[in-house]
């Protein structure tokens, strides 16, 4: 049977390791020049109903270093679920492809993408999850702090939308501890709620000091996500307090990491000197994005690389 990537709670612990073991092979080995064409005349089609900077960059570079091609194709293009059916959208491509990635509104269309394709699909962003980008902070937690990630206490102070939501999924299946601050009217879905309390995953507050209090890294989010941006007056208003800047950080351990999935808003989630400060690794999460998503592509198209991979 086929498998997808939407989500972080379909895959295990081991699997996360092996992902996380061969992104850092695949890193190693591109950084000394070795080239690695795993998917070599393998096509990836990448559906964007959102802008992008990085999950495109990162999918079509990674394709182009793995020997395969990835195809773009822009929110206009297909007008998938008003040109097209979902359905047809996924059945047509999955004659041609051998992988879908698709960035997306409502996390359903990307489920049902996967349901009706033949194809693995990989989820590049919904506004329920962004498994992509939490498998490249993992992948940057443990090149700064080590293997074992249980050990950690990460902050998320911010927007209770889709990255924080990936954060709780990911503290799940790598059992560290996940402090959230979040206002009023913003938490994260009841859902994730309940799931955190249930499986004792960390705090959910209002209160950013709390949640920043001795934590190893620190992560914030835009306070206005895409498709949200008719209610960025409201929100900038709403958010305040919840920046990362130097007086929160000082809450944090000394030596904490300063996280964010980008694009930011400097000035608004996020201070310039912290974000450009020295305990940033910003830039070493999108530098992973690529490496990290190598590995799920050569995982779901040749699932055999995994699992003679030893876990990391
Ligand atoms: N972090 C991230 O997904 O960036 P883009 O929106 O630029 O792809
Ligand atoms: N919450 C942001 C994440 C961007 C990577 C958004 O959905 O726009």
């Amino acid at each position: 049977m086929k498998r997808d990537f939407l989500d972080l709670s379909s895959i295990t612990a081991d699997d996360l390791n092996r992902l996380l073991a061969l992104a850092i092979r695949l890193k190693g080995e591109n950084k000394a020049g070795f080239e690695h064409p795993l998917l070599r005349g393998k096509t990836l089609a990448m559906l964007f109903q959102k802008p992008s900077l990085r999950t495109r960059m990162t999918f079509e570079t990674g394709m182009a270093q793995l020997g395969g091609h990835a195809i773009y194709i822009a929110p206009q293009d297909i007008g998938i679920g008003e040109r097209e059916s979902v359905k047809d959208v996924a059945r047509n491509l999955s004659r041609w492809v051998d992988l879908i990635m698709i960035r997306t509104f409502a996390h359903e269309t990307c489920v049902e993408l996967a349901r009706e394709a033949s194809v693995p699909v990989i989820n590049g962003l919904t506004d329920m999850l962004h498994p992509c980008q939490l498998l490249a902070d993992l992948m940057t937690l443990r090149e700064h702090r080590g293997p074992d990630l249980r050990k950690l206490r990460v902050a998320f102070v911010g927007d209770g939308f889709n990255m924080a939501q990936s954060w709780i999924e990911a503290a799940a299946l790598a059992g560290f501890e996940l402090r959230i601050a979040c206002p009023a009217g913003y938490e994260p879905q009841k859902s994730f709620v309940e799931r955190m309390r249930r499986e004792k995953l960390g705090i959910l507050t209002k209160d950013p000091v709390e949640a920043v209090k001795d934590a190893d890294a620190v992560y914030t989010d835009t306070w206005t996500s895409m498709g949200q941006e008719k209610e960025s007056a409201k929100r900038r208003r709403d958010f305040k307090g919840f920046q990362v800047n130097r007086e929160l950080l000082k809450h944090a351990r000394r030596d904490a990491l300063v996280m964010h999935c980008l694009p930011a808003h400097r000035g608004e989630e996020i201070t310039d000197e912290v974000i450009d400060g020295a305990q940033s690794v910003v830039l070493d999460e999108a530098e992973n994005r690529l490496h990290a998503q190598k590995a799920v592509m050569v995982w779901l198209v040749k699932p055999e690389i995994l699992s003679v991979m030893a876990p990391a």
